[in-house]
């Protein structure tokens, strides 16, 4: 895990912080008003996503899933990073915003399946620090493919 600024970042890395950070325009979050984009690099680009809630709240759609079923669709499933921007004033400050469990364990689930050790890119509102982490290191003895 490594803490860098934005302008450290090398291009296709700022180009998925800056396309996360678009997709927030698109967050429907009438309930927690957390925004949060999501922005998947694969191998013809990038894809986004971003968060949908529902008024039945755990029907709610985190922003990176979002963007996989997105990327899944358009038959793209190893991703070499995810970046991650979060806006709003609830969300708390001087801390990354990181994925969920449930985002962590499909975000391994797609990296496993395609052997691509996937990079999390986690921005914190307000500032220009990214956090960087792979996949493994959030979500380390990951529930995983039983054998047949
Ligand atoms: N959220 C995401 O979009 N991704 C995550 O990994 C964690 C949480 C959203 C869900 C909800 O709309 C809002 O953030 C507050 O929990």
């Amino acid at each position: 895990m490594q803490t860098l600024t934005y302008d450290e970042l090398d291009p296709d890395d700022r180009a998925l912080i800056d396309a996360a950070g678009e997709a927030l325009s698109t967050a429907y979050a009438p309930y927690s008003r957390v925004r949060i984009g999501a922005a998947l690099g694969t191998a013809s680009g990038i894809v986004v996503g971003s968060n949908v809630e529902n008024a039945a709240y755990g029907s709610t759609l985190c922003a990176e899933r979002m963007a996989v079923g997105r990327a899944n669709a358009d038959g793209e499933r190893a991703f070499r990073a995810v970046a991650i921007v979060g806006a709003g004033d609830r969300l708390p400050a001087d801390r990354p915003v990181s994925p969920c469990g449930a985002c962590r364990q499909v975000l391994h689930e797609l990296a496993h399946a395609t052997g691509t050790a996937t990079r999390v890119l986690m921005t914190e509102p307000g500032t220009d620090r990214v956090t960087i982490a792979s996949i493994s290191e959030l979500l380390p003895l990951p529930f995983e493919p039983l054998p047949r």
